[in-house]
């Protein structure tokens, strides 16, 4: 057989934090509130922001699932939950019912817009209510909507809020008793997506958001061995919206075999097949019929894969590779494959970077480090604690570590032939999801302004990005001959 691939190759591969992005031209309409990170992942699976929470024990189970769900992200259930409880979980997220929000976090209407600004960005609300000192309605403020009108930051804040008396419209209902299916209908028939409840008074008893009537995407991780159509089979019908083939090394037998089965199985349900590092792996993935393709190994943030037998790739060679066989498929059938970038990704310098080639970004890591992640939190000396005030550490592992003892996921059939290829740990707590994830989904918004492209696809096809020596990365990448405030 002819091999296409050098058998050594000399070239470096690289890492995400050794290309630069370059500005394109950036248009008139072209800034943060117009920027769409939305991302097709199949015909019937689009997601609202380019991220997955891994298919780790650690990291995704209902929690972080509805968390990530809820910001248009999407959880993948780990494959080693016994397929009961996966499927129990998808059913549960999947008839997550409207709920209000009960305690809003308000402002006063004396307050600046500096202090309500620092208020969205600790929890994450891009709407916060404007009462008075009897919590009487005064108007909102909506980010959105000072992004566009803009104000010095001194100003108060009703300089900028959309006021409840004016003419423009702050739905609202004066009815604090209100029904869940009453409010899901004022929502579904108003232009705005939020609902204002309150009393005969005007005072605001509580919120309800569009956002939360949506249907939440989620997704569940099945292996490549025995059990794995009941699996697959238990978890459409309790509704997932994508099956994924977890496995650290796709290229063989196992994982195309699945494929093929799967796609006889006549499941309407699109499948994630992974994960793969090469031109070729990715080639049969694709031809044998994966709707997307997972690329990564090595790169784990808790991964000793390479350090026990020298098995991985720079996720970017990678990611560079495995685009080139999408492409070359892509020219021959006109069927486009999205590719995820699975591994080392814990920051928004990876995304911006990794989104130049992957359609979207599966993270463990990043997702361990919120309230949300299924991974024990601790305090400061490291004993388990369950008041959020106190957490300082959450507990990670691999799914190949020695505590997840994910057999199926590293080819193994028996104990006997089984040692760990991952690592358990803990990483720093960062409290709630929402605000963090908001904050990095801004950074990565602002960065396709500076490319000049409105849409991840138009990033793909038209940013530049560009390998910096490591002199150069010490100067661009980082402040230098200064020492940062605290
Ligand atoms: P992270 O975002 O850098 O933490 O990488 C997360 C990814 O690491 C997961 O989605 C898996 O692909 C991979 N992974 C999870 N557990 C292990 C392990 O035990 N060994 C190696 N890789 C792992």
């Amino acid at each position: 057989m002819k091999r296409r691939v050098k058998e050594i190759i000399l070239e470096p591969g690289r890492a995400f934090s050794e290309f630069t992005l370059l500005p394109g031209y950036t248009g008139k309409d072209c800034n943060i509130q117009n920027i769409s990170l939305e991302t097709k992942l199949a015909e019937n699976l689009t997601i609202g922001i380019p991220f997955l929470s891994a298919a780790m024990t650690s990291v995704t189970g209902y929690d972080m699932a509805l968390a990530l769900g809820k910001e248009r992200g999407i959880g993948v259930l780990p494959a080693r939950l016994p397929t009961k409880e996966q499927a129990g979980i998808v059913d549960r997220i999947k008839n997550h019912e409207i709920g209000f929000v009960e305690k809003p976090i308000t402002a006063q209407e004396d307050s600046s817009i500096e202090e309500v600004i620092r208020m969205v960005e600790i929890h994450g609300h891009s709407k916060i209510p404007i009462v008075d000192e009897y919590r009487v309605i005064k108007g909102m403020f909506i980010l959105q909507h000072y992004w566009e009108v803009g104000g010095s930051l001194q100003d108060r804040v009703t300089s900028v809020m959309i006021s409840f008396n004016s003419g423009k419209h702050v739905p609202n209902c004066n009815n604090p008793n209100i029904s869940i299916k009453k409010a899901k209908s004022l929502l579904e028939s108003s232009k705005e997506n939020y609902l204002v409840v309150l009393d005969n008074q005007n005072r605001l008893v509580k919120l309800a958001f569009t956002k939360d009537i949506e249907k939440i995407n989620v997704a569940s991780a099945i292996s490549t061995h025995k059990g794995w159509q009941d699996r697959v089979r238990t978890n459409v019908e309790a509704g997932t919206d994508l099956i994924v083939i977890d496995t650290a090394d796709a290229y063989n037998y196992h994982a195309v075999d699945v494929i093929r089965k799967y796609k006889k199985m006549g499941i309407d349900v699109p499948i994630c097949a992974g994960n793969v590092i090469t031109y070729e792996g990715a080639m049969k993935l694709i031809k044998e019929g994966a709707d997307i393709v997972k690329v990564g190994m090595s790169t784990g943030s808790i991964c000793t894969t390479a350090k026990e037998k020298a098995v991985g790739r720079a996720p970017m060679a990678a990611l560079i590779d495995v685009d080139k066989a999408r492409q070359d498929y892509f020219e021959e059938t006109k069927r486009y494959v999205p590719l995820i970038i699975d591994g080392g990704v814990s920051n928004s310098y990876s995304m911006a970077i990794a989104l130049k080639k992957a359609d979207a970004i599966m993270m463990g890591n990043y997702f361990n480090r919120f309230y949300e992640s299924s991974g024990e939190k601790q305090d400061g000396k490291g004993e388990p604690t369950t008041i959020e005030d106190k957490m300082e550490k959450v507990v990670t592992y691999g799914e190949g570590s020695e505590r997840a003892h994910n057999l199926p996921r590293y080819g193994h059939t028996t104990q006997a032939t089984f040692f760990p290829e991952g690592e358990e740990g803990t990483v720093k707590y960062e409290g709630r999801l929402k605000p963090y994830l908001k904050a990095d989904i801004l950074r990565i918004k602002a960065a396709l302004v500076n490319a000049g492209c409105m849409n991840l696809k138009e990033f793909r096809e038209n940013a530049v990005i560009e390998v910096i020596s490591d002199y150069a990365r010490g100067i661009v990448s980082d402040t230098h001959d200064m020492e940062v405030k605290n």
